[in-house]
C-alpha cells in the first residue's frame, strides 16, 4: 500500500500538547484524534472513496415531491441507500413505483415530522428494514409566503411544527439510533432566508434562521459521539413546484438579479452539497451551514 510521504503532510498534525484533554480515543485507523498523522492513511484506503456513499443508509425527509424526490435518485445514484419518506401511502406506492422505472429498489416510510409518534415509528421501521441510519437528510418543509400583517396563528404554528420543531424532533430521534451505533450524519435542507431577510417570508426565514442556530448546537452536543450536524443552504430551486412562480418572466429576472452567478439552483446543486457532507470527505466538518446560493449573501 502506497502511504502518502510525511514531509507532505507532518503539518496537519494536531498535537496532544496543544490540545490538552481533547478526546484520546483513536480513530478508524488505530490513530489518537489527536495525533492525526495523516500519512498514516493509506493511498488505497483514501481510494475507497472520500464522496462515495456506497452501502450508506440515507434517509431523506418529504421525498414526495420536489427537492427531498430529486435528492432520493441523485443519492441513489450516488451508491447510497435510500429510505424516502412521504406522508400518505399513496405518494409512497407513487415513489416505489418511479424507483421500480429507474431500475432502483426503494422502501419509503411514512412520516409526518409534526407528531413525534410518527417520527418514532418511521425511525424503527427504517432501522429495522436496513440495521442503521447513517445519514439522515432533513428535507421536509413549508415554504409558504405570507405578508406579515396576514399571518394567522395557525400559519404560524404550522411553519414551525414541520420547518423547526419536525427538523429538531427527526434530528433528536435518529441521534439515539445512531449513538450506540459510533454516529452517522445528519444534513438539514436550510434557505438562504436563514441568513439574510426575503420578503413576506418573515415566518419562514425566522424557522429556517432556527435550524441554523440548532444545527450549530447539536453538532456541538453529538460531536463527542461521531455525529456531525451540518445544514445545506439553498438559493431558489427550480422544482416542480417551484416552475411557476420561477417561470415568471419579471420574478425570475429578479431573482437572477440578486444571484451573482446568474443562475437559479437546481436540485442536483443541492445533491452536490449533501453527497459532500455525507461522505468522508467532510469528516472534520460539523456546525457549519454550506451556502448554496451562487453568491446571494456573499454581497
Ligand atoms: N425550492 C426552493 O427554492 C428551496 C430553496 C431553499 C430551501 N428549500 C428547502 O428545501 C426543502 C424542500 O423544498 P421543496 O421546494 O422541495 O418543497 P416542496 O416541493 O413543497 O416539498 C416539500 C416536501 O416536504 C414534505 N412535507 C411537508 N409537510 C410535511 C410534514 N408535516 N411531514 C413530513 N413531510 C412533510 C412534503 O410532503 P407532502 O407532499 O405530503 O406535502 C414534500 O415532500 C424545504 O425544507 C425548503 O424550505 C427550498
Amino acid at each position: 500500500m502506497n502511504h502518502l510521504p510525511l514531509e507532505a503532510v507532518k503539518f496537519w498534525v494536531l498535537p496532544a500538547q496543544i490540545a490538552p484533554g481533547l478526546d484520546q480515543r483513536r480513530n478508524r485507523y488505530g490513530v489518537p484524534r489527536t495525533h492525526l498523522h495523516l500519512d498514516t492513511l493509506a493511498v488505497s484506503d483514501r481510494q475507497t472513496g472520500p464522496f462515495d456513499l456506497a452501502g450508506k443508509v440515507v434517509v431523506v425527509t418529504g421525498a414526495s415531491q420536489g427537492i427531498g424526490r430529486e435528492l432520493t435518485f441523485l443519492l441513489a445514484e450516488a451508491g447510497g441507500v435510500l429510505v424516502p419518506t412521504a406522508r400518505s401511502k399513496a405518494a409512497a406506492d407513487e415513489l416505489r413505483a418511479e424507483a421500480a422505472t429507474r431500475g432502483v429498489t426503494l422502501h419509503p416510510v411514512l412520516l409526518d415530522v409534526r407528531r413525534t409518534s410518527s417520527i418514532d415509528s418511521a425511525v424503527a421501521e427504517a432501522v429495522e428494514r436496513h440495521g442503521r441510519i447513517d445519514v439522515l437528510v432533513n428535507n421536509a418543509g413549508l415554504g409558504h409566503a405570507h405578508r406579515a400583517l396576514d399571518v394567522t396563528e395557525s400559519d404560524f404554528d404550522e411553519m414551525m411544527a414541520v420547518n423547526l420543531r419536525g427538523v429538531f424532533f427527526m434530528s433528536q430521534a435518529v441521534a439515539r439510533e445512531m449513538i450506540p451505533r459510533g454516529g452517522g450524519r445528519i444534513i438539514m435542507i436550510s434557505s438562504q432566508g436563514g441568513v439574510v431577510g426575503l420578503p413576506a417570508a418573515a415566518v419562514y426565514c425566522a424557522s429556517k434562521g432556527g435550524v441554523n442556530m440548532m444545527t450549530k448546537v447539536l453538532a456541538l452536543e453529538w460531536a463527542e459521539h461521531g455525529i456531525n450536524v451540518n445544514a445545506v443552504a439553498p438559493t431558489f430551486i427550480y422544482t416542480p413546484g417551484t416552475a411557476p412562480l420561477l417561470d415568471e418572466p419579471g420574478l425570475r429576472d429578479q431573482i437572477l438579479g440578486k444571484i451573482p452567478l446568474r443562475q437559479l439552483g437546481s436540485p442536483a446543486d443541492v445533491a452536490g452539497a449533501v453527497v459532500y457532507l455525507a461522505t468522508e470527505a467532510s469528516r472534520l466538518v460539523t456546525g457549519t451551514v454550506l451556502m448554496v446560493d451562487g453568491g446571494w449573501t456573499a454581497q
